[in-house]
């Protein structure tokens, strides 16, 4: 066993040494040509794709196919089957799983060293009427690269952990990153309390889930727990697929700031309330929801800002509208940045209270910071990619990912998939199988190149 790792290691260095600069017109080709060929990959895209697509009968619609998209909430009995089901997969593949007090699931191999691990994984929950590949990819594809390894009888110096967060999304509960924010000893236990419609808290939902609530903040992990955190994920936006480019190189997390605002007016009859007379809770939501939009587009760069639903009570046609409930939600690279924009939105909502009057307020429900994906891991994974030809670009990421919140632990880095028409959180979110393919190919690799050369602290 050990001298097969280590054939296998070496001729993957050799094959490093061997390959052009990157940029070069000679590794443009070869990497051409081999993604035309298709890569040589130690990873089996037919048998990845068919847990996939397995993991895709938790939470369908009924009726529906594959195509239709999925709603697997997290904290959902949706959710608790297709855990089991990733579970039963992460034992078969040889791993030792525990679930720690928030829920996360960590599915463990030995090395061959008295190392930290080296972690990698993403998230099975969805959005509401979601799609099939957002998180999936990367944590079906982290199993996958353990079956690969077995397969092909590599050891690693570093222990290997395939981590499934809880709750990514947080639609439900409100609470993005759950999981990880909870293994970043970013939450306190207040969070739990947190009630949803059925007036079921998440400590409730954390005991269906066979955990202890009271042993919550023990989901933080140690210092130096482990020496890099991958996540392979579909890019959700649609540069790779627009440049036919089937790696990203993940640069930074942008940050992510939700707030829940309600506009208070006052509830009356429709036909006899004068025009100049009312106090229309929704005419002053539907104000609001431009101002948000004109103060994010106010200043140059990537930063934006969404308005996602409405809540109007009391909800009838002949009644003026009492109360408004709507989330902001705004995202930006730099936090400074968000904070500059959230001071002006407020500013524009006090203008709107006047005008209408109709009072706002808002409320901070979660705020997550952007984070910088580390050096050294980039360059990982740019070698990985050169190593099976496949070309690849450095890009931002404008979605939220566990990854960020690693990112206060240790050093992070993430990879890319193209999301078929920059089409993510829908049904019609798609990546091809062999983009999915690729990408846990470049993940298996750069977990090798990190076991040798792990980054810098
Ligand atoms: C997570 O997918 C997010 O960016 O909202
Ligand atoms: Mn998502
Ligand atoms: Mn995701």
């Amino acid at each position: 066993m050990r001298a097969s790792q280590r054939l296998g290691i070496c001729g993957l260095c050799l094959f490093l040494l061997a390959i052009p600069d990157r940029g070069s017109p000679d590794l443009e080709s070869t990497a051409r040509a081999a993604e035309q060929a298709g890569p040589s990959l130690h990873v089996n895209g037919a048998r990845l794709r068919q847990t996939l697509e397995k993991l895709s009968e938790f939470g369908r619609p009924a009726g529906a196919t594959f195509a239709d998209g999925v709603t697997r909430l997290g904290f959902s009995e949706e959710d608790l089957a297709a855990r089991e089901y990733v579970m039963g997969l992460m034992r078969a593949a040889g791993l030792d799983v525990r679930v720690d007090p928030a829920g996360n699931i960590f599915g463990r191999r030995a090395g061959t060293e008295d190392l930290p691990v080296l972690l990698f994984g993403s998230h099975i929950d969805s959005v509401p009427n979601g799609g099939n590949f957002d998180g999936d990819v990367g944590s079906l594809g982290a199993i996958e690269v353990i079956r690969a390894m077995n397969e092909h009888g590599v050891r690693t110096r570093h222990p290997l952990e395939v981590v499934i967060w809880t709750n990514e999304e947080g639609h439900h509960f409100g609470k993005g990153l759950f999981g990880s924010s909870a293994a970043a000893g970013l939450l306190s236990p207040d969070v739990l309390e947190r009630r949803d419609e059925q007036g079921l808290s998440i400590a409730d939902w954390l005991h269906r889930y066979g955990q202890d609530p009271a042993r919550f903040l023990e989901a933080r992990l140690p210092p130096n727990y482990f020496v890099a955190y991958l996540e392979l994920h579909i890019e959700q936006g649609g540069i790779l697929d627009r440049e036919k480019i089937p790696i990203g190189v993940v640069e930074g997390i942008v940050g992510i700031h939700w707030y829940t605002c309600q506009a208070h007016g006052f509830a009356n009859h429709a036909g006899t309330t004068p025009m100049d007379q009312r106090r229309d809770a929704l005419a002053a939501a539907a104000k609001a929801v431009l101002a948000v939009r004109e103060e994010v587009r106010r200043e140059p760069g990537r930063q934006v800002g969404t308005v996602g639903y409405m809540k109007v009570e009391p909800g009838a046609r002949n009644i003026i509208p009492a109360r408004v409930e709507f989330p902001v939600e705004l995202r930006d690279l730099d936090a400074a940045k968000i904070e500059r924009i959230w001071e002006r939105i407020q500013q524009r909502f006090q203008q709107i209270e006047r005008e209408e009057s109709v009072r706002i307020s808002c409320t901070l429900l979660s705020s997550d910071r952007p984070a910088l994906t580390d050096p050294a891991i980039r360059q990982a994974i740019r070698q990985a990619a050169d190593s099976a030809g496949l070309r690849f670009l450095d890009l931002p990421s404008g979605a939220g990912h566990d990854a960020q919140q690693m990112a206060r632990l240790g050093p992070v880095g993430m990879i890319f998939i193209p999301s078929r028409g920059g089409i993510s959180h829908s049904p019609q979110e798609f990546s091809d199988w062999e983009d999915i393919a690729r990408g846990a190919e470049v993940l298996y690799r750069t977990i090798l190149l990190l076991d040798r050369n792990p980054p810098p602290r």
